[in-house]
């Protein structure tokens, strides 16, 4: 398994990361309109920030040809919990990273949710990504049904249990997206005081199973990011940035972002 170095904590390395996952949206040329206008943000350029776009699979390799330099990385929506085989439609992760990927989104609540994945796909899919040298970025959220029923960290901790796909290998190697599935494209963020208190939980349940681990991974917070509440949010302590839905999308709408948050 690879170990990636690009995975120190917030307290280390200040540099706040955008994730933008634009699901079923895009083109080519949307592709190339979006990168250039991007990765030519001051606030990107000067390495106040990092942006990893998440396009559809087939505009991959499309969008590294346009990516100057490092600070604006590819990452892919989806793998297969398989490496290779008969299972018509799915790509694996070292095909993700043959067109570029260098993250994955793993276990996004709509892949959960609408494709019926598994604790124990989603566990096997960060193996496979580690395994092919991609940062998994493991989304976990509960819906609100299991917030009202007080469910939240029982949710959350089940669905960590992934971790485990690692065997032992450093948390440090994948990234964790909190998305609660009841903020995700309402226009509505959690409240600031829910995410610290998540993140928390998060960061201690970790560290449960291997103290150093506390904040040698990163942590994301997702669900209805957008300039209009980005810097408000980006002051959050133990956040070390956002994955971004619908705000992400556009061009115009990711640069607003981006220099609402720096
Ligand atoms: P929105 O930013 O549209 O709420 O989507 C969040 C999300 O699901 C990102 O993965």
């Amino acid at each position: 398994m690879s170990i990636n170095q690009n995975s120190l904590s917030s307290a280390v390395h200040p540099r706040k990361i955008l994730i933008a996952n634009w699901k079923l949206h895009g083109s080519g040329s949307h592709v190339e309109r979006w990168v250039q206008a991007v990765q030519t943000l001051e606030e990107i350029r000067s390495g106040q920030m990092q942006v990893i776009l998440c396009p559809p699979a087939i505009w991959l390799e499309r969008a590294r040809g346009y990516v100057q330099g490092e600070r604006l990385a590819l990452g892919v929506q989806n793998v297969s919990a398989q490496s290779e085989g008969s299972f018509t439609g799915e790509i694996s992760a070292a095909m993700a990273f043959e067109a570029g990927a260098r993250y994955a989104l793993v276990g996004h609540s709509e892949r959960r949710r609408l494709f019926g994945e598994t604790d124990q796909m989603v566990a096997a899919k960060v193996e496979q990504s580690a395994q092919a040298g991609l940062i998994p970025i493991v989304c976990i959220g509960e819906t609100a049904e299991e917030k009202r029923a007080g469910q939240t960290e029982p949710v959350l901790a089940r669905q960590l249990e992934c971790l485990g796909a690692l065997h032992g290998e450093p948390v440090s190697t994948l990234w964790i997206a909190y998305e609660p599935i009841w903020s995700i494209g309402t226009g509505i963020p959690a409240e600031a005081g829910n995410i610290l208190a998540v993140a928390a939980f998060i960061r201690a349940h970790v560290a449960s199973s291997d103290a150093t681990m506390r904040n040698q991974f990163r942590l994301f917070y997702g669900g209805s990011v957008g300039a209009g509440n980005a810097a408000a949010l980006g002051t959050l302590e133990g956040v070390d940035g956002f994955l971004v839905g619908g705000a992400s999308v556009e061009a115009d709408s990711m640069v607003a972002l981006c220099r609402a948050l720096v």
